[in-house]
């Protein structure tokens, strides 16, 4: 992973061009990083705000042998490498929100953003987007936003090495996505769950149909949301929004 880097100053957003690249034939593995991004984006149609030389800004296009529905889970490894980077690398304990926002002191500080193509039964290609606040002062984070940002830098007190972190990411990834070929989803369920933010606990759910107050009971083996529908009973989601109370 990462053998292949691909930088740009500036661009549009990370994931057009890992998409421009893998459509080109790039190799599993290959990165591609930018300092700025002026068209960044979140999930749900988002924007990410992405400023010059603030954050990591980079997609990973993998080419994993798996069946589509499987990448779900490749987006929850990639958040429990995050929370690992800045669990033993930064020193703060961070939670993660699911599916896969990384929160800090309960104020996200990364996000991923996870798309793929697939022909029939077969991924042709995973493009993983990470967008993660690192030095940005409290008073350059976004506020017109619908959740409460943060850096690491505004949660730890101080500003931190990019390319360092970006070394730690890569080869935190590189070790967890073997480990995962080979031992499958049980131990990715597990560190997930270790993060997991609000399980156990009362959260607000809301899918394209409908909205409610559920129970977080944890991930599914699959990688699933596992809570409560509307009659107390375990339901599986695979896209929804939560919210909880403070
Ligand atoms: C989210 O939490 O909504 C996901 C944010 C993902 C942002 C990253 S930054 C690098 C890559 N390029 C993009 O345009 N988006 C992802």
């Amino acid at each position: 992973l990462g053998k292949t880097i691909i930088h740009r100053e500036s661009i549009d957003s990370t994931q057009f061009l890992a998409h421009q690249t893998a459509r080109d034939g790039a190799a599993h593995g290959t990165v591609i990083i930018a300092d700025e991004q002026t068209k960044g984006k979140g999930r749900m149609n988002r924007e990410w705000h992405s400023a010059p030389g603030k954050g990591i800004w980079l997609s990973m296009i993998l080419r994993p042998q798996l069946l589509p529905y499987l990448a779900a889970q490749l987006t929850l490894l990639a958040a429990t490498v995050l929370a690992d980077v800045v669990n033993e690398h930064i020193g703060v304990r961070p939670q993660i929100k699911w599916p896969n926002d990384i929160l800090i002191n309960g104020k996200k500080t990364a996000g991923i953003l996870t798309e793929m193509q697939a022909e029939q039964d077969q991924i042709q290609y995973v493009v993983i987007g990470m967008g993660i606040n690192v030095n940005q002062a409290e008073v350059e984070l976004p506020e017109n936003i619908s959740y409460k940002a943060t850096s690491i830098r505004a949660e730890s007190g101080k500003e931190w090495d990019i390319k360092e972190l970006i070394q730690q990411i890569l080869q935190t990834f590189e070790h967890a996505y073997e480990s995962y070929i080979e031992n499958g989803f049980p131990e990715v369920k597990e560190k997930w769950e270790s993060y997991g933010f609000k399980i156990g606990e009362m959260i607000d759910i809301k899918t394209m149909q409908d909205e409610w107050r559920s129970e977080f009971l944890g991930i599914a083996e699959d990688g699933a949301l596992l809570a409560t529908d509307r009659e107390g009973h375990e339901t599986k989601l695979y896209s929804a929004e939560i919210k909880w109370f403070e």
